[in-house]
Formats: C-alpha cells, sequence, structure tokens
C-alpha cells in the first residue's frame, strides 16, 4: 500500500519506537465506538456478533476514557494524541531525520535560512533550500562564495547551517584514500582546520539574530600524530563566542569512513559525528 518494502516498513516501526501492539487496540476501539455511534441501542451481544470480539472485551473498550494514553513503555502510538507521534532522540542513522528534527523542535520553520557550507546541497534532498547558499568553493550555480555572506545585514538570520571538512591531510601526497576528503577538500593542518571553525562560528554569531539558531555538523578524527577532538573544540569556541548549546544529535555512521590498512588500531574507531545545535545568546561574551 504504501510502495515500500516490508524491511522498510519494520525499520520505519522499529526506529520510531511504535507500539504496535497499542495501536492494534486503538483500532479495535475505534471500531467498537464507531459501531456504537451508528447504532446507539445495539446490544453488547450483537456488536460482538458482528464485530467478533467477545461481549467483555467490548464492555472493556467501552469503558475506557478515549483520550486517555496507556502506554506504559518508552514507545510511542501513531494514534496517541497525548504524546508526540514520534519521539524526537538524540541518536540517528539517518542525517535527513537529524534535520527535520532540528527544524522541528528548534527552528520551527520548513528550512534553514542560511548554509555557509552548501557544496552540492546534500542537506537538502528532503528539505527546502534555504534562501542564503554560499561556499568557499561554489560547485553550483546558484551558490555564492563565501565572502559575500559577509554582505548579510548583521543580526538578521533566523538559522545557520555549517558542515566543514574534518579531515586532516598534512602530506597531502595523492595517496589518501578517503572518497569523502576527494570530494568536499581537507585541511592541510590542524591550525587551518580551528581557524576555519573560528571563522565560521564568529561569522553566524555576527549575522544571526539574537535566539537564533547555529546548527553545526563535526566530527572527532584520528590525525596522523593524535586524535583530535573538533566536537569540544567547537563546543568550546561556540560558548567563548556567545552561543548557548541547546542540543546534541548524533549520527550513527554503517559504512567505515577513513581507512587505516596495515595499522594496528590504537582508538576505537569513530562511527558517528555531531550536530550541535547552538543558540545565540543575549551578549557577545
Ligand atoms: C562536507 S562539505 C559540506 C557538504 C554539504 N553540507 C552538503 O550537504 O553537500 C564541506 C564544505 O566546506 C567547504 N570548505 C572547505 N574548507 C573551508 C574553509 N576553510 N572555510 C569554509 N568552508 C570550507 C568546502 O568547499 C565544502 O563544500
Amino acid at each position: 500500500m504504501c510502495g515500500v518494502s516490508e524491511s522498510a516498513v519494520r525499520k520505519y516501526i522499529r526506529t520510531n519506537g511504535i507500539d504496535r501492539n497499542y495501536d492494534n487496540k486503538v483500532v479495535k476501539k475505534r471500531t467498537i465506538l464507531a459501531l456504537r455511534k451508528e447504532n446507539p441501542t445495539i446490544s453488547l451481544a450483537e456488536m460482538s456478533r458482528r464485530l467478533g470480539y467477545s461481549t467483555n472485551t467490548i464492555k472493556k473498550y467501552l469503558s475506557l476514557d478515549e483520550n486517555q494514553s496507556d502506554i506504559d513503555t518508552s514507545k510511542v502510538s501513531t494514534f496517541d494524541i497525548t504524546k508526540p507521534s514520534v519521539v524526537i532522540k538524540t541518536v540517528s542513522e539517518n542525517q535527513d531525520e537529524i534535520l527535520h528534527n532540528i527544524l522541528r523542535l528548534y527552528v520551527k520553520k520548513s528550512t534553514f535560512d542560511c548554509d555557509f557550507t552548501y557544496s552540492v546541497g546534500n542537506f537538502y534532498i528532503s528539505l527546502n533550500k534555504p534562501l542564503f547558499k554560499f561556499d568557499i568553493n561554489p560547485q553550483l550555480e546558484d551558490v555564492r562564495p563565501l565572502d559575500e555572506a559577509h554582505d548579510i545585514s548583521p543580526n538578521s538570520l533566523h538559522s545557520v547551517v555549517v558542515d566543514l571538512p574534518f579531515i586532516v591531510n598534512v602530506n597531502n601526497n595523492g595517496k589518501f584514500k578517503s572518497k569523502i576528503a576527494k570530494r568536499f577538500d581537507y585541511f592541510k593542518s590542524e591550525k587551518e582546520l580551528y581557524e576555519a571553525n573560528n571563522r565560521m562560528i564568529e561569522l553566524a554569531y555576527s549575522k544571526l539574530k539574537i535566539g537564533g539558531f547555529l546548527i553545526m555538523k563535526t566530527m572527532d578524527v584520528c590525525g596522523p600524530s593524535k586524535q583530535l577532538w573538533i566536537n569540544n573544540y567547537v563546543q568550546n569556541k561556540a560558548a567563548e563566542c556567545g552561543f548557548i548549546l541547546e542540543d546534541i544529535f548524533i549520527l550513527v555512521s554503517q559504512t567505515k569512513y577513513l581507512f587505516t590498512s596495515g595499522l594496528r588500531q590504537r582508538h576505537a574507531r569513530k562511527y558517528h559525528s555531531y550536530f550541535f545545535v547552538f543558540r545565540k545568546g543575549k551578549k557577545h561574551k
């Protein structure tokens, strides 16, 4: 009926924590109530005959308060109006889901105002494109060079998205195998990586209204000689600038991003990245 596979339906039910037992009960109750509404004087025995439920079951459902939730698990119901139909969770395997959830919970608009690292716009496969699209290296006709973002009026935007590269390739010897490095470029030094993050956070701060949101995707990486905890750096820098951390969403990856072939494993391989939701506070610190 939905034009998707059975496993897609199962995955949807699982990832959204939908309580199918509860939903079945709601369907049963609605059927019973609808029959009684159509035939207000109908007997329990006649209802039982027509619907195939026992008279005790019918009595039980008729006595339940219609709007009262009796789900006692953390799961949710499509029909349960006392809880949102889909719980917003901190983790997801799906980037689109995280972006939709940030819009629903914080931005409260159909899309973001501005993206400073638009690239080819993969963030907007299932979203409306933002009004302002920038990139340091524009790859599409309607994407403006990042320098032009300085022309946006200060304190005017409601939301800004930033998704910088996170790979540092010191040697730049052409043997780097990551597809991500080839496609979105990389930083040549840690200094360059941190400076780019500083610049983006400061630019976002100056262009956002007070109460506006900076959505920043980032990832910790195992650098050539040590681990780079970019996520901590970004959080500290944003706080220093005057942002308040509202939420952290974790994108769990199913695929292996970076190659370390032939090397002994020294640290846990990173299978996740972060989406930080920062709100611009009242005063620049
Ligand atoms: C991971 S991609 C962004 C992908 C994008 N979110 C999408 O959905 O397609 C990183 C982008 O940051 C840009 N970038 C690279 N170095 C930068 C720098 N130093 N300052 C600002 N942007 C940079 C790149 O041009 C690239 O388009």
